[in-house]
């Protein structure tokens, strides 16, 4: 079949493709496979209860049921839904937003097509926009967003080692400029793959940059605050009218709604519903369902700071801690990015003597899925070989799963070094 351009561009071999078959294969395949390659979030007994207590309310109140399944939103979302949200934030953060700040969508990844390809690429006048992303590695998802490509431009990060085996990224401020090409700034906060929490520092002198230069700072909130809350450092959210915020229902156990939440300006609000009608009509309603009454009574603020937030805290801890006493006081200059929320531990095996997608592929042969780190540098395009030393690791499984797939790690990198 002969395909346009978008089409060539879309159905290309992509890290994000490559991922979700890997993710799908070991999920469902019938060959052992150790899954620490996808984001898929953890399933936490306690967590499944709330939302299997709630399906079976719903069944069992009249017709709310059909309700649910059988009624189109708007392209903008659900009335009480949307409502509930604005309520939320300004009861908790204070925040002054209404319904009209508010758009549901069909999962972030979908919201961030949107986004990027609404405000970066040709322009009628001929320009052309990136989305600046001031600090990588950043999202595997962004990556192949762009209709036209090339939409992604992105900064070097500055490391600060914190103490033998763990370091930390910064935004290098004094590198990162805005110039007229730039659309946007967006970050995701935590931050996958790295586990990193841009500081409520960094986040003020981003939006005072996007602010100067008149564009919008996007914050990828997918596992940040208020929920899913896997963020264990302070971080204080705060929005304005420059602010695109995004959050979603996924990493609350509910990746299957396809459900997404941004909030913002009306004029994006609109334009983002404008699109969503073309692509995908209407709104999925299902977790919007689910979730309204636990965002109108507050509930889930305490489902994400008491049960998800300690839960992956706990094991991140011990997937540390564990990796580490595989290592065994070894010489390897290895270091694990300071875990500070998210599903990920990202490990930096310095002067790697093989490339971070070949250690992919020889832990693929043991049984091990990690993702290799250098599909997440979209936009950077300067030689560092640090992009090439990386895998991103996912502790959200079952804790034999994670600490079988970590020994091997550890052994295979060892056998690597010799
Ligand atoms: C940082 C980040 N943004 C966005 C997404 C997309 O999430 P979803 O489409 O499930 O809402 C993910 C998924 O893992 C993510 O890690």
């Amino acid at each position: 079949m002969k395909l346009s351009k978008f089409g060539e561009k879309l159905t290309a071999k992509t890290g994000i493709l490559e991922l979700m078959e890997d993710l799908g294969n070991a999920l469902h395949g019938k060959q052992k496979m150790l899954m620490l390659g996808g984001g898929n979030p953890a399933r936490i007994p306690e967590v499944e209860t709330v939302w299997r207590n709630r399906m079976e309310k719903i069944l069992k109140n009249k017709d709310e049921y059909e309700r649910m399944l059988g009624l189109y939103t708007t392209p903008q979302g659900d009335d009480e839904f949307m409502k509930a949200i604005a309520l939320l934030f300004n009861n908790k953060y204070g925040w002054n937003i209404t319904k009209e700040n508010v758009c549901v969508l069909g999962g972030s990844q979908m919201t961030f097509f949107f986004l990027f390809n609404m405000i970066a690429g040709k322009f009628s006048n001929g320009n052309h926009k990136k989305i600046l992303l001031p600090l990588v590695p950043e999202y595997i998802g962004y990556a192949d967003q762009g209709i036209e490509g090339g939409i992604f431009t992105a900064n070097k990060p500055i490391l600060e080692y914190l103490d033998d085996h763990t370091f930390k990224y910064f935004i290098d401020f004094k590198s990162l400029s805005v110039t007229s090409n730039i659309a946007a700034i967006c970050v995701s906060r935590p931050t996958n793959p790295t586990g990193n929490v841009v500081t409520d520092e960094e986040v003020q002198k981003l939006y005072k940059l996007a602010k100067q230069n008149n564009i919008p700072l996007i914050k990828d909130n997918a596992y940040g605050i208020p929920f899913p809350g896997i963020i264990f450092t302070k971080s204080t959210p705060f929005w304005d009218e420059n602010i695109i915020y995004v959050m979603s229902l996924s990493k609350l156990g509910l990746p299957s709604t396809r459900t997404s939440i941004v909030i913002a300006k009306p004029e994006v609000v609109k334009n983002l519903s404008s699109i969503n009608a073309i692509v995908h009509l209407s709104t999925a309603t299902v977790g919007q369902h689910l979730v309204t009454p636990l965002i109108q009574s507050g509930e889930i603020l305490h489902i994400s700071q008491k049960t998800i937030k300690p839960f992956y805290e706990k094991k991140a801890k011990s997937a540390i801690e564990y990796f580490h006493k595989q290592m065994n006081n070894s010489s390897i200059p290895y270091y694990l990015h300071k875990a500070e929320g998210a599903l990920f531990l990202w490990l930096w095996c310095k002067d790697l003597p093989i490339t971070s997608y070949q250690f992919y592929q020889r832990l693929k042969k043991q049984h091990v899925l990690v993702v290799p780190g250098e599909y997440f540098f979209p936009g950077f395009d300067e030689s560092w070989k640090h992009t090439r030393e990386c895998i991103r690791i996912t502790y959200s499984q079952d804790k034999a799963i994670v600490l079988e797939g970590l020994k091997s790690i550890a052994n295979e990198l060892k056998s690597v070094y010799k």
